[in-house]
């Protein structure tokens, strides 16, 4: 159970083949190790409320929009992770990031964002906060030099993701770290995609590790989530004010099935990471395909800072490929896969597909789409645990399918609504 120490539970070796060892095992342990009689999986606590003993007395938790007993272990789990104090977790990613924007901003400072990153995050920015009266503006932050160009003097906060959604384009944490650092804004780096497992944010310099836990940390597909996480004990305050006065809290349950996902964590990044580097490398060169992206794939100095920033020489489950033919290949692609699902969704067990343009970016105005590579024969694949012999099989059917113009939809129609849920 968590103490909600400021500590982690284990200590942290300095090597950095010890630091994997140890991020392993906090997946699995974190807490310590399991006393005699307890149970092996953590217990659940659904308690909306807890008694208070007498008037003015402190209990750990008293009610649980503010914290919670299972919350809380899932909290010391994140922060175990990272070497770091217990997370704050949220309902889901989008809750934590407006959290975060909320905390680090008032009206009239400004955000400085990556233009590769989740389209909701885009969306959060351009379209509420902007009405707030917080500021944003977009860079390619795959230059740290235009990072340090596009600063403003009441920049505040820089939020990258890398590798991006859905380019997989990388960003340098430490140079951006340092930037932030000599601006005087803190750096926010959304870790969705390669997970404490394969990336740190917090040794290379970030102060905050944003996690939809919704991905791969919960890993099946069956609990939202989202979680900052962080060395700076008052900012870690401040976002827990921001969350109890915002009633964003995550769920007992959720919390619970996330903890529970979080043990085969480490297992399930190596090998999925292991299946997309075998399907970018089939994609590459194949007919119909016009380029592929995964940082295996990278070379010069993109691949040199994959092989820096990412452990265990994994660059993460996510592909992205383009395919000819534009918006239409793109949907007779989708509509004709069988094994790959068609979702707006990453992390799960099970290989996804999601056609970027008419999915999740759809709501990135257009001419920002095309600036950061999201254009309309691009496909994301989310790599699952299935053979890659089956995943080639499914692959390479949709791909006849796409590049023939005879192909009709099935029945039922359209198998990939536009409609931009997530
Ligand atoms: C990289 C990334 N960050 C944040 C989010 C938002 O997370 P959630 O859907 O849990 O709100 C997503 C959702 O797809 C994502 O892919």
């Amino acid at each position: 159970m968590s103490d909600h120490s400021s500590q982690p539970s284990f200590d942290r070796p300095t090597d950095p083949a010890g630091e994997t060892h140890q991020t392993h095992l906090a997946c699995l342990h974190s807490g310590g190790p399991t006393p005699a009689g307890a149970p092996l999986v953590r217990t659940i606590t659904q308690s909306t409320a807890f008694a208070q003993g007498a008037v003015g007395a402190s209990t750990d938790h008293q009610y649980s929009r503010v914290s919670n007993p299972t919350v809380a272990d899932l909290e010391q789990t994140l922060g175990d992770l990272e070497a770091a104090p217990p997370g704050v977790c949220f309902s889901t990613g989008m809750a934590a990031e407006t959290a975060l924007f909320l905390t680090a901003c008032r009206a009239g400072d400004h955000v400085l964002c990556a233009r590769s990153v989740y389209g909701g995050t885009t969306r959060l920015l351009r379209q509420v906060l902007s009405g707030l009266g917080i500021e944003s503006s977009f860079v390619d932050a795959t230059d740290p030099s235009r990072v340090r160009t596009s600063l403003q003097h009441n920049t505040r906060l820089i939020f990258i993701e890398t590798p991006a959604n859905p380019t997989l384009e990388l960003t340098d944490i430490g140079a951006v770290s340092t930037i932030a650092r000599e601006a005087g804004a803190l750096l926010a780096v959304d870790n969705t995609f390669l997970t404490p497992v394969l990336q740190q944010p917090l040794d290379l310099g970030a102060d905050l590790s944003v996690y939809s836990t919704t991905k791969f940390m919960e890993g099946h597909s069956i609990a939202m989530g989202g979680a900052l996480v962080g060395r700076n004990p008052e900012l870690l305050d401040r976002l827990r004010f921001t969350r109890k006065c915002t009633g964003a809290i995550q769920t007992p349950h959720n919390a619970w099935l996330t903890l529970n996902g979080i043990r085969t964590l480490p297992l399930r990044m190596r090998s999925q990471s292991e299946t997309a580097a075998r399907l970018a490398a089939w994609l590459k060169g194949r007919a119909g395909v016009r380029a592929v992206h995964h940082p295996t794939l990278y070379s010069g100095p993109a691949r040199a800072l994959a092989d820096a920033q990412h452990l265990d020489g994994l660059h993460g489950a996510v592909v992205a490929f383009e395919i000819e033919g534009g918006i239409d290949a793109g949907r007779r692609f989708s509509r004709s896969c069988r094994l790959c699902a068609l979702v707006e969704h990453v992390g799960s067990v099970e290989t996804l597909l999601t056609h970027p343009a008419t999915m999740t970016h759809a709501e990135v105005p257009a001419e920002q789409r095309a600036e950061c590579g999201v254009t309309d024969g691009l496909l994301r694949l989310s790599v699952g645990l299935e053979p890659v012999e089956a995943i080639i099989a499914d692959l390479s059917q949709a791909l006849d399918a796409a590049m023939s113009t005879s192909s009709v939809a099935p029945e039922g129609g359209e198998k990939d609504g536009c409609a931009s849920a997530a």
